[in-house]
């Protein structure tokens, strides 16, 4: 197993997931359509890409489309004709059918190539019925397909933002549930997944019954075990010694096992020993590292991500500014209380209409989203280690609530 930290593992890097796995390829396999949701750097990705693997194993058609960059439902479908492009009955049968955009055989172009071209012949018009006929191609072969479409809910919000566009996300999933419900009998399934909601979207909505069908999947982190193994595991592959109570420490610091931090951990202290020329990371580093180098530049760099998701997620200015208000409070004072909540709703209520339906709606999605949990008091953070940023990067200036004047 190597160290991996940024794109999506599977095969021998893959660890662990064994139970969800199992649970996700029965569902699969029994014919049912699945919602996959995580927090950021969950592993979605990787499990999906893993489950893909072993149902290829066992002769069935995976196909795989990111649609996070998709403006349009034409661009989803394009995507889907290039993840469909290897399956040459298909693809060849597809370009019969869109005859007039392929002046060459299917044999001369790239996948790529076929992306571009099917998204060439598709139109507002037309993206309904092509569309159509490329999934009734899919489902029509001998053996079961899984499609997979990765970061449908950015598409969907990128969508929403148009001109027209809650009534443009309501013809996609209607589409998508109309056909999903022609082909009987498991022949082809979709997986659904993505670190923003889709739930909360089509609640805010009111179009909740266009996603009824699928069976949600929250995958969470790792436990103190399997996080243990895993680092020890990464440890025997290192060239790098790592000493026996490392991998505790580490679990002690982050307290969760978020997959992606865990690695990312893992690959600075192995750097840190290297870049100080130690031939071992030792207990005593695990701090140095967390404060110096997580919560340091490096560390901010990746978790600018967190951010810019939370941007894509709820996009609304004023939601926005809310998320950001309660984040920092939950950051900065360990517990975003009631208390708060209330006194939020009091500050903002003379900008922000409906101010304390907003804020309950803003933590729906930050609880959704894996940011923030219920807990005794109100509402803390679910990752000491993005607490620990929101904290260094906006607790600086944030004054606590109870003691703020209106918001002009
Ligand atoms: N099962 C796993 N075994 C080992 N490492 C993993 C596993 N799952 C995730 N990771 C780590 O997390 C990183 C991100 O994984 P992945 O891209 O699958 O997550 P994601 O939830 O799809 O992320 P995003 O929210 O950005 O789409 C990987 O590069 C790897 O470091
Ligand atoms: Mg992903």
């Amino acid at each position: 197993m190597k160290s991996v930290t940024g794109p999506w593992v599977s095969g021998e890097d893959f660890f662990d997931r064994e139970n969800e796995l199992q649970i996700l390829d029965q569902r699969v396999r029994d014919g049912n359509h699945v919602l996959l949701t995580g927090q950021r750097r969950m592993g979605k990705t990787s499990i999906a890409m893993e489950l893909g693997r072993r149902l290829q194993a066992d002769e069935w058609g995976f196909l795989f489309a990111d649609v996070e960059g998709a403006t349009g439902p034409e661009d989803v479908i394009a995507v889907i004709a290039e993840a469909v492009y290897p399956i040459r009955s298909i693809s060849s049968r597809f370009a019969k059918a869109m005859h007039r955009w392929f002046t060459e055989s299917i044999e001369e172009i790239s996948a790529y190539d076929f992306r571009l071209k099917v998204r060439a012949g598709l139109s507002e018009e037309t993206w309904q019925q092509h569309g159509g006929t490329l999934l009734r191609y899919c489902a029509d072969l001998a053996n079961p397909v899984l499609l997979v479409l990765d970061e449908l809910p950015i598409f969907l919000k990128r969508m929403l933002r148009q001109k027209g566009g809650r009534q443009k996300v309501d013809e996609f999933l209607s589409w998508l549930r109309g056909l999903l419900q022609q082909f009987s009998g498991g022949s082809f399934v979709l997986m659904v997944s993505g670190s923003i909601g889709l739930t909360p979207l089509v609640r805010r909505l009111g179009i909740s019954d266009r996603i009824n069908y699928f069976y949600p999947f929250q995958l969470g982190p790792w436990n103190r075990e399997v996080t243990i193994e895993c680092l020890n595991r990464l440890a025997e592959n290192s060239t790098v010694k790592v000493d026996s109570g490392v991998a505790n420490a580490v679990y002690e610091r982050l307290d969760t096992g978020i997959p992606h931090q865990v690695q990312f951990f893992f690959a600075r202290l192995t750097d840190h020993a290297l870049m100080h020329s130690q031939d071992r990371v030792a207990v005593e580093d695990v701090d140095d590292v967390y404060h110096n180098d997580l919560l340091g530049p490096a560390g901010q760099n990746y978790l600018v991500h967190y951010e810019s998701r939370l941007i894509d997620g709820l996009g609304d200015d004023q939601d926005l500014t809310i998320a950001m208000e309660i984040l920092a409070e939950a950051s900065t004072k360990d517990v975003f209380t009631l208390e708060a909540q209330r006194q939020l709703g009091r500050l903002y209520l003379p900008i922000v209409d409906n101010a304390p339906d907003r804020i309950s709606e803003v933590l729906d999605i930050l609880e959704h989203e894996g940011y923030i949990e219920a807990c005794g008091g109100g509402r803390r953070f679910t990752s000491r280690l993005l607490k620990d940023w929101w904290a260094a990067r906006f607790g600086n200036n944030h004054v606590p609530i109870e003691r703020r004047g209106p918001v002009r």
